[in-house]
C-alpha cells in the first residue's frame, strides 16, 4: 500500500490510461478522484472502482476546474497528487491545412487544461509537499514521418518542458513534478490505427521491444511517480514505449 492516506485527482480518468492510473493508485490506498467532460461514462467507469469518486469537468473551463478541486477538498480535506492526463488527439493532417480553431481546441484541453488544473491544484500540494504527474508522449520528445498533428505535437512537447520548469519552481516548496512519455497504447485514442491486423503489425514494429503499450503499462509507471520511492526524482521525463524513442 504504497499510496494509504493520499488523495489523487486523475484527469481524463474515465478511459484508457487515466482510468488505468485510478484503479491502480486506488488498489494502493489512496482516495482517488477521477473527472472528465462525459458525466455518464464518468459515473460508469467510478463503479466499476473501489475507493474512487467521479467529479464530472470540462478541463477546458476554469469554473470546472475550480469546482473539481472545491468538491475534492470538501470530500477529503486536501490534496496529495495530480495526474495531468486529460487529452484529445486531432485530425490528421499537414499543417498548411489546419484551422486556427482545430489548433486551438487541441491546445485548449492538452496545454492550457493541463495549466488550469495544476493552477487550481498548487497551493493545496504546497500544503501537502505533494506531486504532479504529466501525461505527456513521445510525440513530445520527437518528431515522427506522416504524423501530421502539430498541434498534439506542440502541446506534448509544451508540457515536457514546463514539466521541467514546474519542477524547478515549486520544488522549494517540496512538490515533485514528474512527467511520462507514453509509445503507442491500446485506448479510445488510438483504436482508429489498430483496425486492422497490417495496421497492428506496423504499429508492433516500431517498439523494439516487439509489442505495443496496455494502458496499465503507463499506469505503473506514474505509481511509481506519486510514490515515495521516488521522493528524490523531480523535472523527470520518462519514456514508457517499449523503446521507440532510443530508435
Ligand atoms: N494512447 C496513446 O497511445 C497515447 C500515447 C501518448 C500519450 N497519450 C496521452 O495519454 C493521455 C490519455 O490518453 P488515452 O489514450 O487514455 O485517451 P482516451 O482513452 O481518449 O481518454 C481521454 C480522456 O481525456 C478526457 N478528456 C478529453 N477531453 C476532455 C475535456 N475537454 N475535459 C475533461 N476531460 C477530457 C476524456 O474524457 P471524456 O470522454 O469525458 O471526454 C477521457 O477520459 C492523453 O493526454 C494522451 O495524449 C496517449
Amino acid at each position: 500500500m504504497k499510496l494509504s492516506s493520499k488523495v489523487a485527482i486523475v484527469t481524463g480518468g474515465s478511459r484508457g490510461i487515466g482510468k488505468a492510473t485510478a484503479i491502480l493508485l486506488a488498489q494502493h490506498g489512496a482516495n482517488v478522484v477521477i473527472t472528465s467532460k462525459n458525466n455518464s461514462s464518468l459515473q460508469n467507469a467510478a463503479k466499476e472502482m473501489k475507493n474512487v469518486v467521479a467529479i464530472p469537468g470540462d478541463i477546458r473551463k476554469n469554473t470546472d476546474v475550480e469546482n473539481v478541486v472545491k468538491v475534492t477538498l470538501e470530500k477529503f480535506g486536501k490534496i496529495d497528487i495530480l495526474v495531468n492526463n486529460a487529452g484529445i488527439f486531432p485530425k490528421v493532417k499537414p499543417l498548411h491545412e489546419i484551422s486556427e480553431e482545430e489548433w486551438n481546441d487541441v491546445i485548449d484541453v492538452n496545454l492550457t487544461g493541463q495549466f488550469r488544473f495544476t493552477k487550481a491544484v498548487i497551493p493545496h500540494l504546497m500544503e501537502t509537499n505533494g506531486c504532479i504527474v504529466n501525461v505527456s508522449s513521445d510525440a513530445g520528445l520527437k518528431s515522427f514521418e506522416n504524423f501530421e498533428a502539430d498541434a498534439y505535437t506542440a502541446s506534448k512537447g509544451a508540457l515536457v518542458l514546463l514539466t521541467k520548469a514546474w519542477a524547478v519552481e515549486y520544488a522549494k516548496y517540496k512538490i515533485r513534478v514528474n512527467c511520462v512519455c507514453p509509445g503507442i497504447v491500446e485506448t479510445d485514442m488510438t483504436s482508429p490505427w489498430l483496425e486492422s491486423e497490417a495496421d497492428r503489425a506496423m504499429a508492433v514494429a516500431e517498439h523494439p521491444i516487439g509489442r505495443i503499450g496496455m494502458p496499465e503499462d503507463v499506469a505503473k509507471a506514474i505509481l511509481y511517480l506519486v510514490s515515495n520511492d521516488s521522493s528524490w526524482i523531480t523535472g523527470a521525463i520518462l519514456p514508457v514505449d517499449g523503446g521507440i524513442i532510443t530508435k
